[in-house]
């Protein structure tokens, strides 16, 4: 027998800058002239259908007039379209475009397209750079920022993907005013998910400043609140982020209210915005922190108070069985042993760490129920 050692040790330096700001068009070819990317010859504008309207067309004709070689290629919107086909047909669209390994990917959009299009960018010729371009605050509170990249599949969200950092973020805070009332409050949802894991300062900053951003059906948007969520989403992000970014067991802090909300997105088949099911995942993993006596009941009602005034219906839908939302939380990722494990809230802004070192922890299926039923 013949035995050969192969030594691999690196050291990584994934480290990139978010800027945030308004209009950063003009920021981002600054940047890409002054060599914020090496050896790159063409740029591949990765976009949905929508944004190519608002901004695609803008961006692209913007990178050819300062002398970039760049396509555009666009998907359907919605996060119905983050699946392995659209990725196949991007790639194949790439390579009969000769796009090969000195070329890098703009993801122009919100969490579908960074998601996908930094999925595409990890595996293309075996991983290429990206950039991304975050248009929406639910992109820039989660998608557009950490690494994560993925696609659904019919069983279940974003459990086929990578971690794979960008290059560099833009996070443009105009194009927020274009965004449709449910697109921006399922971005909140994010937000008020990062005050509950790690900032009970910034719960209070929301409690007292949302209706700075939004009142019933209408965008507000101050400009400087706007500004304060969109660095506060990034910091409270980042200082997770760094210290697990693969996911270890910290990371799954970010992943409040997500074990049942994805699982009412997913079966909502997609009409649910992402944000809209966390919120009610959000309102649930509450709920069941509350029962197990971690948070307090007036803890527990400041979050639901909060989530309501954002505009949130907060309900099971009658569509989704006990049942299948049950069996869908088994396609978790923090599924462990076959049992399903949740982030819980010992109060507000800050989870709770078990005495087994975990950031979660296995829940009782009639507690779950029981849970599920008094969300109807
Ligand atoms: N969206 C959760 C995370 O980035 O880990």
């Amino acid at each position: 027998m013949t035995k050969f050692h192969v030594e691999l040790k690196r050291v990584v330096d994934n480290s990139y800058s978010i800027e945030i700001g308004r209009s950063l068009f003009n920021t981002l070819i600054k940047d890409l002239k002054n060599g914020l990317i090496k050896g790159v010859e063409k740029y591949a504008l990765i976009t949905d259908s929508n944004v190519k309207e608002k901004y695609g067309n803008k961006l692209l004709n913007d990178l050819k007039l300062n002398g970039f070689t760049c396509s555009m290629f666009s998907f359907p919107a919605g996060e119905k379209s983050k699946n392995r086909d659209i990725k196949a047909q991007i790639e194949d669209q790439l390579l009969e475009q000769s796009f090969g390994r000195d070329s890098c990917i703009i993801a122009l959009g919100g969490g579908a397209v960074s998601d996908l299009a930094g999925f595409i960018a990890s595996t293309f010729c075996r991983g290429i750079e990206y950039i991304n371009y975050s248009t929406t605050l639910l992109s820039a509170a989660d998608a557009s920022v950490g690494g994560k990249t993925a696609v659904n599949t019919p069983v279940a969200t974003n459990l086929i993907g990578t971690f794979y950092q960008p290059k560099k973020v833009y996070i443009d805070l105009d194009t927020w005013f274009t965004l449709p009332i449910r697109e921006f409050r399922s971005g909140l949802a994010e937000t008020i998910k990062h005050a509950c894991i790690s900032d009970h300062q910034f719960f209070e900053y929301l409690e007292k400043h949302l209706d700075k951003l939004i009142i019933s059906d209408q965008l507000i948007l101050d400009p400087k609140t706007c500004e304060y969520i969109a660095l506060k989403n990034c910091q409270i992000k980042y200082e997770v982020v760094e210290r697990d970014e693969k996911e270890t067991n910290l990371r799954q802090v970010l992943n409040l209210g997500h074990t049942c909300g994805r699982a009412i997105e997913a079966l909502s088949n997609y009409e649910l915005l992402h944000g809209e099911a966390i919120a009610t995942g959000l309102l649930f993993q509450s709920n069941v922190s509350k029962k197990l006596n971690l948070i307090t009941e007036d803890e527990h009602n400041r979050i639901k108070e909060l989530l309501t005034r954002t505009g949130f219906k907060l309900e099971v839908p009658n569509y989704i069985s006990n049942l299948e939302l049950l069996q869908k939380m088994y396609t978790d990722k923090k599924v462990r042993n076959g049992k399903i494990r949740f982030v819980l809230l010992e109060r507000i802004g800050k989870v709770k760490q078990f005495e087994d070192g975990w950031f979660s922890t296995y829940v009782d299926e009639q507690i779950i129920l029981e849970t599920i039923n008094e969300m109807r």
